[in-house]
């Protein structure tokens, strides 16, 4: 008898058929986000489950679903899982970093352009017939190439970020929970700085760190008056990371120049203050979606959960604490 698993959403055919190999697959082909009344129902019986960032996993679920072992998260941000709740209950938990990390860093240099030379302003500008022809003074932008640009969050994606934004002659500060060891910091001629001196000097402040409890409104209506007037957010962190209603409010008021967005509070919806503003670029939380980088993060989160439940330890274990109350 093989182990019955849940797979949440929609995955590529070839990760339907790896996790076949292994399990007793009850996939959603059809892509349908199941409300969390059905998620249990489809839980319960279950030993493992393919999630997205769509789902919610915590203890309440988790009591109801007593044979869970293992939850393997189709994101490297893991947000929607209470880890805490998981370990206390001997369930792995899993995520899929390092594989879309050029992907989302590539994304990023593009939201930083778009946003700075107001591409999709442009573009929309185009599309409603506007455009009568070009003059001096036309959608002028704050220039990429030798602006500062002031990263939060100097993990995998902030570093390869940086090191992409040295093509652009751009100057990197960076403030991060823990100082990164000297040879990220070289390799990126990556200055660090308190959060303050960041959001003061750079021209372009990136978000690219965990949401979790002390990052909830990491940036409002206080950061935001720290930036300069001249200055562009980027937030490809996650939504709650940025308090959006403040955002708005800056937006509108110029407190700051213009804003990027891949990510948003309460998404899918968002902040309506949001759809009525010229100077911000939004994107619906696509930053990892290239074709190979889908594939390889749908077949590492398939992975993780194949070792799980074949007794053996999961390269992307989060909480190696739960072999403390494991179930047998
Ligand atoms: P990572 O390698 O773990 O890097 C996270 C960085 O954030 C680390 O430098 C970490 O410092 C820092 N950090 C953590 N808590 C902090 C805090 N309270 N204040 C300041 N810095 C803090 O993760 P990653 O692979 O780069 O991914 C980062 C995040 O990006 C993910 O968690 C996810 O939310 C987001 N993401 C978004 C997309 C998208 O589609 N838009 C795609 C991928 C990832 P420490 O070393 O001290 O922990
Ligand atoms: C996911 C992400 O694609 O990995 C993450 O943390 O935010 C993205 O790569 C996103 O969770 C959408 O499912």
């Amino acid at each position: 008898m093989k182990p019955k698993i849940l797979v949440t959403r929609e995955l590529f055919d070839e990760t339907i058929a790896f996790l076949e190999g292994h399990f007793e697959v009850e996939a959603n082909q059809s892509d349908r986000l199941y409300p969390r009344d059905e998620l249990i129902a489809k839980l319960k019986g279950k030993e493992g489950v393919q999630t997205s960032s769509s789902d919610r996993i915590d203890g309440d679920l988790l009591d109801q679903c007593p044979g869970l072992k293992a939850v393997c998260n189709t994101a490297v941000g893991y947000n929607n899982i209470d880890v805490e709740a998981c370990t206390r209950r001997g369930v792995m938990v899993t995520n899929t970093p390092g594989v879309l990390t050029d992907s989302v860093a590539d994304y990023s240099m593009g939201m930083i352009i778009a946003t700075c030379r107001r591409m999709t302003e442009g573009e929309s500008y185009l599309r409603t017939g506007e455009w009568k022809g070009s003059f001096l003074k036309q959608l002028l932008g704050q220039d990429v190439h030798g602006a500062t640009l002031g990263i939060f969050g100097f993990g995998r994606i902030g570093q390869a970020i940086a090191r992409r934004a040295l093509g652009f002659d751009m100057k990197i500060l960076y403030h991060s929970r823990t100082r990164a060891a000297a040879d990220a910091e070289t390799s990126a001629h990556a200055q660090y700085v308190g959060k303050e001196e960041l959001l003061r000097r750079a021209d372009v402040v990136l978000l690219i760190l965990p949401y979790v409890p002390q990052t909830h409104h990491f940036i409002g209506a206080k950061e935001l008056a720290l930036m300069k007037p001249s200055a562009v957010l980027v937030n490809m962190a996650r939504g709650g990371v940025v308090d959006d209603g403040a955002l708005v409010e800056a937006l509108k008021n110029k407190t700051i120049w213009a804003a990027g967005l891949d990510v948003y509070e309460n998404e899918p919806k968002l902040n309506p203050g949001l759809m009525g503003l010229k100077n911000v670029v939004l994107s619906p939380h696509i930053a990892s979606a290239s074709e190979p980088t889908r594939q390889a993060m749908a077949m590492t989160a398939a992975k993780n959960l194949a070792t799980a439940l074949s007794g053996g330890v999961p390269p992307n274990l989060l909480n190696p604490d739960y072999v403390k109350f494991a179930k047998g």
